[in-house]
C-alpha cells in the first residue's frame, strides 16, 4: 500500500497528522525524527512529513532527519518544527523573534504552489510556534506569508514544501486541502486505506502467521478484544480459535452473560469462561490500598490465565491480543519513540506476552489501527453497536472504584447502582455523548431519613466525563434535571445507598477513576 510517512519530532500533533491522511484515505505512519531512512522504512513510501516539536532547530542536539530526506526524491512537507528544520538543514536561518505566533492568523498568499491549489489567499490558519523562519534556505520561494513572517515556501524542483502553520488541526481552513494537496496531487499517493481493504489484509496475515495452529486470544469484553475475536473467527477455522475469558467478581452487572452471548453470535465454538470470583474476592479480603489491590489482581489474573491456557491447549498455541497502533507507539516498537503517546493500561507487559513475542507466536491484528478505525472495523464484521459503544472499562474492575476494601457485597451494591446510572444515561440519550460513566462506592456511610427512620447509607459518586482519549478528561456538563432525577431513583432503588454527590473534577488535576 501506498504511504506517507510522518517523521515525528515530538510534535502535540503529530498523531494528529497521520490521522488526518487516513482521514483522506492515505495510509501514514509515524517514524521517529531521526530514523535512518532504509529501504525497509520507506517501503510504500510516497511521500515524507516532517513535524513540530517543542525543540529549536538551531539549539545544539535538537532532533534532525537523516540528510536523506532533502534528497530522497520523495516530496516532503516540513509543518512548523519540520519547515524550520528543514530550512536551517539546508542553509536558511531560524531565529526566536519578537513576535511569536499562536493561535488563529490568517495567511497571504504570495506565489502560485500546487500545495495551495483551491485555498484562497487570506484563509486563517493555526499557528503554534516560539521560533520563526528569518531567511528562506536557497532554492525556495515564498509561497504565503503574515503579517510578521514567512508562512510557506518551497523549492520546487527538490519536491521540497514548508508551512509555518498546522494543517492537521480543525481550526486551522483548509486543512485538509491541503494535506490533500501534498498527499495526493504532490506525492501521487493512492487513496487505498478503508476498513475494507485492512480487514482483507488482516485476515490474510491472521491465515499467514496461524497456518493450522489453535490461536488463543483473552477476552476482556472490551471493543477491542471483541474486534479481534471477530477478525480470528472470520479468517480461521472457527474450531482453532480459543477464547478465554476469567470472571473476576469484579465486572459490571450481566457483563459476563452478555460477552458471551456476543462471541456465540460471531460464531464462537471455544468459549472458555472460568467463574475465578471466588478466588479474587478471597485475595482482596482486608485489602484497601489501591496499590496493592491493583497487584493482587494483576498478579492472580496472570496465574488464573497460565492455568487454564496450560489446561486447554497443553501442545502449545499462538496468543492474540488486541494491541492498538497507539499501543505500539508507547512501547516504542517500529514507530516514533518521540512521540506524544497516549497512556495505555491495557499493554500491561505480561511474561507470557514477552514469551510469545520471542517465539514469533503473537498475533495483534489491530496494531496499525487507531481506536476508532477499530470500531469502523468492528462495525465492519457485523459486531454489535452496544458493544463497540461500550464506554472503556479498567482492567481491575469494580475494585478500583470500591474505595477501601473489596467485598462481594460491596460489588452487588455497586453493580446495582452502576447498571442503574447507566440505563438511565441510555435512556435519556446521553450516554453516547459521555467519554465515560460510572459510579463510585465511598467508604463512608451518612446519615439519611427514610419514613420517621434515621437510617445510614453508603455514598456513592456518579463520574461522567468527555474526553478524546482518556488522557485529560472534562467533566460532563449535565442538566441540573437529569442528575437529580438520577439520583433520586438511585437512592429509591439501591438499597443501601443512601446519598448520591457529583464528581466535578476534571483531568487533570484528577484522574478519571478514582484509585
Ligand atoms: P485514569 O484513572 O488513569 O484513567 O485517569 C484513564 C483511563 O484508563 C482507564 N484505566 C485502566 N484501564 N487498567 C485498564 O485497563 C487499569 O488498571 C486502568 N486504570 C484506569 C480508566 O477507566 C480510564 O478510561
Amino acid at each position: 500500500m501506498d504511504k506517507i510517512l510522518v517523521l515525528d519530532f515530538g510534535g502535540q500533533t503529530t498523531q494528529l497528522i497521520a490521522r488526518r491522511l487516513r482521514e483522506l484515505g492515505v495510509y501514514s505512519e509515524i517514524a521517529p525524527g531521526t530514523a535512518s531512512l532504509t529501504p525497509e522504512l520507506l517501503e510504500g513510501a510516497k511521500g515524507l512529513v516532517l513535524s513540530g516539536s517543542p525543540y529549536s532547530s538551531y539549539e545544539p542536539g535538537s532532533p534532525a532527519p537523516d540528510r536523506t530526506a532533502y534528497a530522497s526524491g520523495l516530496p516532503a512537507l516540513g509543518i512548523c518544527y519540520g519547515f524550520q528544520r528543514m530550512t536551517h538543514d539546508l542553509g536558511g536561518s531560524v531565529a526566536a523573534p519578537s513576535v511569536r505566533e499562536f493561535g488563529r492568523r490568517p495567511i497571504e498568499l504570495v506565489s502560485e504552489s500546487a500545495l495551495f491549489a483551491g485555498v484562497p489567499s487570506g484563509f486563517v490558519s493555526w499557528m503554534s510556534h516560539g521560533d520563526s523562519i528569518e531567511a528562506l534556505a536557497p532554492g525556495f520561494t515564498l509561497v504565503g506569508k503574515t503579517e510578521a513572517h514567512p508562512a510557506a515556501a518551497e523549492n520546487r524542483s527538490l519536491g521540497l514544501y514548508g508551512i509555518q502553520f498546522h494543517p492537521e488541526v480543525s481550526h486551522c481552513e483548509y486543512g485538509m486541502t491541503i494535506l490533500a494537496n501534498f498527499a495526493i496531487e504532490i506525492c501521487g499517493a493512492a487513496r487505498e486505506w478503508n476498513v475494507e481493504a485492512y480487514q482483507r489484509s488482516a485476515i490474510d496475515e491472521v491465515r499467514r502467521l496461524s497456518g493450522d495452529r489453535n490461536v488463543v486470544l483473552l477476552i476482556s469484553g472490551g471493543v477491542d478484544s471483541t474486534v479481534v475475536a471477530g477478525l480470528l473467527l472470520r479468517a480461521l477455522d472457527p474450531s482453532q480459535v480459543h477464547l478465554l475469558y476469567v470472571d473476576t467478581g469484579l465486572m459490571r452487572k450481566d457483563e459476563s452473560r452478555e460477552v458471551a452471548s456476543s462471541l456465540q453470535a460471531l460464531g464462537a465454538r471455544n468459549l472458555h469462561i472460568v467463574d475465578a470470583s471466588e478466588g479474587f474476592l478471597s485475595a482482596l479480603r482486608g485489602v484497601s490500598d489501591p496499590e496493592a489491590k491493583r497487584r493482587i489482581i494483576g498478579d492472580l489474573f496472570m496465574e488464573v490465565q497460565q492455568r487454564e491456557l496450560a489446561h486447554i491447549l497443553p501442545g502449545g498455541y499462538l496468543l492474540a491480543q488486541g494491541t492498538l497502533y497507539t499501543d505500539m507507539i508507547e512501547s516504542g516498537r517500529g514507530v516514533g519513540s518521540n512521540a506524544q503517546v497516549i497512556k495505555s493500561h491495557h499493554n500491561v507487559r505480561s511474561p507470557l506476552v514477552e514469551a510469545k513475542r520471542k517465539a514469533g507466536e503473537l498475533v495483534e491484528p489491530l496494531a496499525r489501527l487507531y481506536k476508532d478505525e477499530v470500531r469502523e472495523l468492528g462495525r465492519s464484521l457485523g459486531i454489535p453497536e452496544a458493544v463497540i459503544r461500550r464506554h472503556p472499562f479498567p482492567g481491575p474492575g469494580l475494585a478500583v472504584r470500591i474505595l477501601g476494601e473489596v467485598t462481594r457485597e460491596r460489588c452487588d451494591l455497586l453493580r446495582e447502582a452502576d447498571a442503574l446510572f447507566i440505563g438511565e444515561l441510555k435512556e435519556r440519550g446521553l450516554y453516547d455523548k459521555i467519554w465515560q460513566a460510572f459510579c463510585v462506592l465511598l467508604p463512608v456511610k451518612s446519615v439519611g431519613v427514610t419514613g420517621d427512620l434515621r437510617e445510614y447509607g453508603w455514598v456513592l459518586a456518579l463520574r461522567a466525563i468527555t474526553s478524546k482519549d482518556g488522557m485529560t478528561a472534562d467533566v460532563f456538563p449535565f442538566e441540573a434535571r437529569d442528575l437529580l432525577e438520577i439520583s433520586a431513583k438511585i437512592t429509591n432503588s439501591v438499597r443501601g445507598i443512601g446519598r448520591v454527590v457529583y464528581d466535578v473534577s476534571s483531568k487533570p488535576p484528577s484522574t478519571i477513576e478514582w484509585e
